[in-house]
């Protein structure tokens, strides 16, 4: 085969490929298989210039910068559509039809003629126009004013799945083709995260993402935008292509065009108005946004017998739903104190109605926010309401903001109990290397003397994956907490019969109930009760990392910051927060307190083996984050000096032994600070109160069970994180490995397990599913 036969087969079959994916929604080749196709192409193009031509698959990536966009004027015009809101206006459109074709309409038993419709949905993105000369591609337009619009040839060629050259035969030798070019809502999250990193503009909505995208000189930025194309219908043709809009639209599908999943049949309005009905409540569900339905009545000599009435046709009609963006005004900036302290600004807006929902409040969620957004009060804003997400502040409307609007000031006091209230601090450490910046979050210093900390904390106490003490609402630790009865979560303790039935909604039986609940609940395992103090940072999971490798309450209490990093998914932020909520002299007097009211704690235990069998010595040097000293320098240091001691006190040359000159030096620095001797001896002397012995510290692997096998993970576990599988592998000895090889002993494979259980196989590897890697853990008295 020549290069030239070669690429026009790569051509064709990229360009089937293509039309599987994009048109019927059926890949016909796994991903990796249609890269290497395609990079084929590129190469043998690279190698051969001249055989490039338009039309290739790999010519999507954009071309030269324009000045300019160049003035198209539309053959045909792009028109728009009249709008019905209510069922009642789909009603009258309908009337207008049947009486417009004169067709005898719906006598009192409802059997008029019914009128044929093809329902749509209504994409929210921007109308395009595609030209087709001899089946190529040749001209991409924007709709403009309906009748000129703009040049965005080079745009459109970059959209994945605009055919640049159309399928089959019989097309017309003129067709120019309308749909929408959109952004899908997955699309739209990627791009503003991909735009966040960098520092660039994210966008309000996919509508503006994908205007913004497609109206770009530069068509480079278009060819990185996920923009997607849906045809709905035809312009200008050169011969008749059906005689019905959804056996035309069927007919663009098989010559490559991508048309809609969704579109319908309808006999008559009642049929269109299910439809309404059916898509509006997969809204939510859709990948892509939707503003409403089109119907258009199917027949294409009805349409012409119908005609237009000024710029609108009198044979279609978008059907809208209510929409999700609305402008109103910001009455307000209130603040709101959460369970951790948080100070949540929160904006009280003039009342309006998004997509059928009233909305007043919307979260602000912190002082970074205010300040991206640039809201005062007094703007007028435009809010969202997307599915069942609590409303967002999109944008502000600069041009309507009005001259006494007033910028937001964070309160020095909080609104709740009047302690102070500080912004919090991002404390990053690298390098031996402290460094302090400022979060964007406000504190209130209050605790539990804060009212509003103290209901919030109650009630997550009291919650069910925490303490799960049943029958106490939400009011009723509000008025528990009002009326002074509560003031920390141990003092549910000491509820008594007599104050919990004079609660409201409260009676003989709901009281003992309650009363009996709260006694149940002082058998927590430690893992539900470290969960229930509401450390912050702290969820269910890290809960029952912290119990499970610690094991005992008065550990976790002491636990060392570098400790706790020691534990699977606790990194150093964490880790601070954990130490700091137990060093907090009222937090000890509340554990205190829970503990004298009767608790007892039922799995404590002793220190799980494989957190004892991840310390060493070398770990924790290099914990310590010393300047150019890592994991490597910190093993070379302890297999030279042997202990921390000696480490403290080694001067320049015994280090120079271990070390090159830089280290070395930074090593020595460290240690003269007293505060850096004191902190590397507590963190070794916790580490062997724990249960660590460094003496041994060779013991790692050998003598466990596992010693000197390699193990391999793949594919997800549902039952654990593949970072607690890993502890688990290495407490008892085992190296895990990345990939699959013929040294591996044993891999692993979770659901969606891919190439690597196929080697696995093929070496004819020992291979456990999730359930058989639990039972081997048990067996090696490793539970979940
Ligand atoms: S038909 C003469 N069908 O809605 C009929 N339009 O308000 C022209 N749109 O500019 C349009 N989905 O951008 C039609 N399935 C659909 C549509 C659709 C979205 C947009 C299009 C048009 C606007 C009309």
């Amino acid at each position: 085969m020549t290069a030239e036969e070669r690429i026009s087969k790569l051509r064709t079959d990229l360009d089937k490929h293509n039309y599987s994916y994009y048109v019927l929604d059926e890949p016909s080749v796994p991903d990796a298989e249609y890269d290497r196709l395609f990079n084929e192409l590129k190469a043998l193009e690279a190698e051969h210039p001249h055989l490039v031509t338009p039309d290739s698959p790999t010519q999507r990536v954009g071309g030269a910068a324009l000045a300019a966009f160049q003035q198209i004027r539309h053959e045909v015009p792009m028109l728009s559509l009249g709008n019905a809101f209510e069922e009642a206006d789909l009603r009258e459109f309908g009337r207008r039809v049947t009486e417009g074709l004169d067709l005898p309409s719906a006598d009192l038993l409802g059997e008029g003629a019914s009128v044929d419709y093809s329902c749509e949905p209504k994409l929210d993105g921007l109308a395009v126009s595609l030209l087709y000369r001899d089946g190529q591609l040749v001209q991409g337009a924007t709709r403009g004013d309906g009748s000129t619009g703009e040049d965005i040839s080079s745009n459109v060629r970059t959209i994945r799945n605009v055919p640049l050259k159309l399928h089959g035969r019989g097309w017309p030798q003129v067709l120019e083709v309308r749909g929408e070019v959109f952004i899908s809502k997955a699309g739209f999250e990627r791009l503003n995260a991909a735009q966040a990193e960098v520092g660039g503009k994210t966008f309000a909505n996919p509508r503006n993402a994908a205007a913004g995208s497609l109206r770009q000189l530069d068509s480079k930025i278009t060819a990185s935008r996920p923009l997607e194309f849906c045809c709905y219908g035809v312009g200008q043709i050169s011969k008749p292509i059906a005689l019905s809009h959804i056996d035309t639209l069927q007919q663009l599908k098989a010559w490559g065009l991508p048309i809609s999943r969704e579109l319908r049949h309808a006999a008559g309005v009642e049929e269109c108005l299910a439809y309404y009905r059916d898509i509006g409540e997969r809204r939510n569900a859709l990948a892509y946004e939707i503003d409403g339905v089109v119907f258009k009545v199917n027949s294409l000599a009805s349409q012409r017998e119908l005609g237009f009435r000024a710029r609108e046709p009198r044979w279609a009609i978008a059907h809208k739903f209510p929409a999700l963006e609305e402008l109103t005004e910001v009455l307000d900036v209130e603040f709101q104190v959460g369970r951790t302290g948080a100070v949540t600004p929160v904006a009280r807006l003039r009342p309006v109605k998004v997509a059928g929902v009233t909305v007043s409040n919307a979260t602000l969620h912190n002082m970074d926010e205010i300040a991206r957004l640039d809201v005062h009060i007094g703007d007028t804003v435009i809010i969202r309401r997307a599915g069942d997400v609590i409303p967002q502040v999109m944008q502000v409307v600069l041009e309507r903001r009005p001259d006494d609007a007033r910028a937001v000031q964070i309160p020095h006091q909080c609104p709740v109990c009047g302690s102070h209230v500080e912004r919090t601090q991002l404390v990053k450490r690298s390098k031996g290397r402290t460094t302090i910046s400022e979060g964007a979050v406000y504190r209130c210093v209050g605790r539990l003397s804060c009212a509003a900390q103290l209901k919030q904390a109650i009630i997550h106490y009291v919650s069910r994956r925490a303490m799960d003490i049943d029958g106490i609402g939400e009011k009723s630790v509000e008025q528990l907490v009002d009326e002074g009865l509560i003031r920390s979560p141990a003092d549910l303790y000491q509820l008594t019969f007599d104050q919990v039935v004079a609660l409201e909604g409260f009676a003989e039986v709901s009281s003992n109930k309650l009363l009996e609940a709260i006694k149940a609940s002082q058998k927590p395992t430690l893992a539900r009760f470290i969960y229930a103090l509401g450390i912050p940072d702290v969820g269910e999971e890290t809960a029952k990392v912290l119990a499970r490798s610690l094991g005992s309450l008065a550990r976790v209490q002491a636990a060392l910051p570098q400790v706790l990093t020691y534990l699977p998914d606790i990194g150093l932020e964490v880790a601070h927060e954990i130490h700091n909520f137990f060093q907090d002299p009222h937090n000890q007097q509340v554990i205190e307190q829970l503990l004298a009211s009767g608790m007892q704690l039922q799995d404590e235990g002793e220190l799980a083996a494989e957190f004892a069998a991840s310390t060493t010595l070398a770990g924790l040097i290099a914990k310590l984050d010393i300047a150019s000293v890592g994991p490597t320098g910190a093993e070379k240091l302890v297999a030279k000096l042997g202990s921390l001691d000696a480490i403290i006190a080694a001067d320049g040359i015994d280090l120079r032994q271990a070390l090159s000159a830089k280290p070395a030096e930074a090593v020595r620095e460290f240690f003269k600070d007293p505060e850096h001797q004191q902190l590397a001896r507590a963190i070794e002397a916790q580490l062997l109160d724990f249960g660590m012995h460094w003496s041994s510290e060779k013991k790692t692997a050998a003598g466990l069970p596992l010693a000197g096998q390699t193990w391999v993970l793949t594919g997800s576990l549902e039952r654990m994180s593949r970072d607690i599988a890993k502890d688990h592998l290495e407490g008892l000895g085992a190296k895990v490995a990345g990939s699959v090889s013929s040294k591996t002993h044993c891999v692993v494979a979770g659901p969606g397990a891919g190439s690597k259980l196929t080697k696995a196989n093929e070496l004819g590897l020992k291979v456990l599913d999730e359930d058989a890697f639990i039972t081997f853990l048990g067996e090696h008295s490793i539970t979940l």
